[in-house]
């Protein structure tokens, strides 16, 4: 029995979509009239409302700015030909979230207030939701913790937020990434498979680095040998090589993202081999020598599949094939933009209408 959540809902006075040229949206500046918010105090969740977003208040000693107790999540809001909001597999990131709070001492919520502060959030801000080729409005959930003490503990308070943005494309053009081996961005028993703020800020100083280089990401190895590929700063990697998908398993090291699931489904759908096992540096260097690397691709929500045009390794930089020629990426890019915007059958019920 799902609980209705009583909210609080103050509208803005004034709304500020005429400010936005929907045909040239940058990624994450442009956020929309309300916001869903909830507090955690004395043990449960309360004070849910909405509210027209504004920048908080926090005191200096705010537990999150020391020590970075927080979660997040990224979801995608698309409209259907009817003009009703979709949004891509919520639920699987409200499972997520949890999983990231559990891991970070933060404490549960529930499904009703994931799915209930989203759903009213985006009947208020359903105009923000854009329809163009490639745009989408990016949902961003997360809880941070909220005590104004700088001892070290798990706070006592928290938040639970949600915001969105109308975006365009997060890359927009295919990646040049660099394969790192020296830095780290998780290491076995730490918090790598969490999607807490802290793992975003310690990969920032190595990214820079490539960044100089010319390189857009990262490509991160495992932090003891630095042999094998996990992930890169913004998604999951994947790569075609004969007639193979291949990834590296989700897990402690390696965020489960959602469009990886998503894309790894539509693979064996359509009777792909599909294999997710640690892949070597080696071997995806060997498969590029000998030509039988045919795509590499990022999946994410941010990036939904960003294809890697070069890659970085050793000094050295290797220019994979042309993107136009890359059968399973590109198909997997359409099928998804299809189920997302309700063009397509939706056989594993991941839109949701509210
Ligand atoms: C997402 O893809 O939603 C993410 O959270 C990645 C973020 C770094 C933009």
């Amino acid at each position: 029995m799902v609980d209705t959540l009583n909210i609080d809902i103050n509208k803005t006075a004034k709304s500020r979509i005429q400010e936005v040229d929907f045909t040239n949206i940058p990624f994450g500046k442009v956020y929309s009239d309300h916001m869903f918010v909830a507090d955690f105090e004395g043990g449960q969740w309360k004070n849910f409302r909405i509210k027209p977003y504004e920048p908080l208040q926090l005191s200096p000693a705010n537990a999150t700015l020391h020590y970075g107790q927080s979660v997040f999540e990224g979801m995608k809001a698309y409209k259907n030909e009817a003009g009703e909001v979709l949004v891509f597999r919520p639920k699987a990131n409200f499972l997520r979230l949890n999983k990231s709070a559990e891991r970070m001492c933060i404490p549960q919520i529930s499904e009703e207030m994931f799915m209930q502060g989203l759903d009213e959030l985006l009947k208020l801000d359903q105009d923000w939701v854009p329809d163009l080729p490639n745009t989408s409005l990016y949902i961003r959930p997360f809880i941070f913790a909220a005590d104004d003490y700088i001892g070290i503990r798990p706070s006592d308070t928290y938040r639970f937020m949600i915001f969105t943005c109308p975006v365009g494309a997060y890359y927009s053009e295919p990646v040049k990434v660099k394969i790192e081996t020296k830095y780290s961005r998780a290491a076995a028993g730490g918090t790598g498979a969490a999607k807490a703020a802290g793992n975003y800020a310690g990969s920032l100083y190595p990214a820079m680095q490539a960044h100089k280089q010319g390189y857009h990401q990262l490509i991160w190895t495992d932090a003891l040998t630095h042999q094998y590929i996990e992930e890169s700063g913004t998604m999951n990697v994947m790569f075609v090589i004969g007639d193979t998908l291949l990834t590296s398993p989700a897990g402690d090291t390696i965020l489960a993202g959602i469009t990886r699931d998503s894309v790894l489904t539509l693979a064996r759908e359509w009777g792909y081999k599909v294999e997710e096992r640690k892949v070597s540096v080696k071997e995806v260097m060997e498969a590029i020598e000998a030509g039988t690397l045919k795509e590499a691709f990022g999946t994410g929500t941010a990036a939904t599949i960003a294809q890697i045009a070069v890659i970085g390794h050793e000094g050295k930089d290797h220019t994979l094939p042309a993107v136009e020629g890359r059968e399973f990426s590109n198909r997997v890019l359409k099928s998804l933009d299809e189920i997302k915007t309700g063009r397509a059958e939706d056989k594993w019920n991941w839109v949701h209408k509210f």
